[in-house]
């Protein structure tokens, strides 16, 4: 008789659906076993305004596979010529979920980004005033500051200052990666942070001993081990401030396989059977759904979601599509070098 575990449907608060002939190929990948996700607005060109992120929410409905029960949850691109009263309608008229933050630079897609706080301070008073989350990449992108350090650096200096100055306002730190992130989204109120599953499972060791693994290189990128087990502590403790946002970003193997590869892991196929995996090995199985499908909907004031998925451990391993074929080519799946031994029940 194998184990089965039924959670509610979960949420990805962190998702990368990109457009055209991606979308087409990845969107039902995450319609499969998720009820919304928190779609990042880093398009090209970026979804700044809420015209462009209805037409994109459009776009992403209309990629998804008949009768499949995904709800997309957008978010705008914060850039330093935002409009605050555009933004308070978007929030308005419920379309708009939450504001992205990308330092310029610090990622794919972020040249549109800001580069100075202050300038961005009145959309950021505003999203105060009504409520509107403000999630975001937290990475100083200063050449002198160590590609390892720049989390920690962003906190101490970007981070702190801003919700000094504004503590009114809701802040989601995306996908941390160090122990200080951990300990920063347990520090105050109107915080909470993001954490993938690939951090959950890699460190930098798994990028670069033994050969560069282009399909483990993200941003921000993995850490040393005590900074992955600090976040393993902190997804499986049940703490509400803490919950899943994959980061699933999909870039065709020959951007990946390059000698400028482009950052981001492709886990939105197998998530849910990993993270059984994680929380079974760490013996917090039954804290899986508060981080999956309760923390982040609480966080975002969103109802639970009433569907129910179901996990089953298998006998055997079980075998994940190696690739995903787009119309812009093949996106690898993340494999986690491990056999895995859950599934989703179909
Ligand atoms: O690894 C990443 N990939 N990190 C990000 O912040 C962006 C993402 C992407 O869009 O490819
Ligand atoms: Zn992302």
């Amino acid at each position: 008789m194998s184990q089965i575990l039924t959670l509610r449907r979960p949420d990805d608060m962190h998702l990368h659906l990109r457009d055209g002939a991606m979308l087409a190929a990845v969107a039902p990948e995450s319609a499969r076993d998720f009820a919304r996700a928190i779609i990042m607005p880093n398009l090209v060109p970026p979804v700044v305004t809420g015209v462009q992120a209805a037409a994109y929410r459009d776009r992403i409905l209309a990629a998804l596979p008949d009768g499949a029960a995904f709800e997309p949850l957008m978010t705008l691109y914060l850039t330093e010529g935002t409009d605050p009263a555009d933004i308070a309608a978007a929030a308005a008229s419920g379309l708009v979920k939450a504001v992205k933050l990308y330092p310029a630079g610090a990622t794919t897609n972020s040249h549109g980004g800001v580069r100075d706080l202050a300038k961005v301070m009145p959309v950021l008073e505003k999203m105060a005033e009504i409520g509107l989350p403000l999630c975001t990449h937290g990475e100083v992108t200063t050449p002198e500051v160590d590609i390892f350090d720049r989390e920690a650096v962003f906190i101490d200096t970007v981070l702190d200052p801003l919700r000094r100055r504004i503590p009114e306002l809701r802040v989601v730190m995306e996908h941390i990666t160090t122990k200080e992130g951990v300990a920063y989204a347990a520090s105050g109120d109107n915080l909470a942070a993001t954490i993938t599953t690939h951090h959950l499972i890699l460190n930098r060791n798994h990028i670069l001993v033994g050969g560069i693994k282009p399909h483990y290189y993200c941003l921000p990128v993995a850490k040393r081990e005590k900074h992955r087990l600090a976040l393993r502590n902190a997804a499986t403790s049940g703490d509400a401030r803490y919950f899943l946002g994959t980061d699933s970003a999909p870039h065709i193997d020959a951007l990946k396989e390059h000698a400028c590869g482009c950052a981001g892991c492709f886990t939105a196929t197998n998530t849910m059977p990993l993270l059984a995996h994680v929380f079974e090995e760490d013996g917090a199985l039954d804290r899986l759904e508060a981080f999956t499908s309760l923390n982040g909907a609480t966080f975002y004031g969103l109802p639970l979601s009433e569907a129910r998925l179901t996990l089953e451990k298998t006998d055997t391993p079980v075998i994940f599509p190696e690739k995903i074929l787009s119309g812009a080519g093949p996106v690898t799946v993340f494999d986690p070098g491990f056999a895995v031994h859950w599934r989703v029940r179909a």
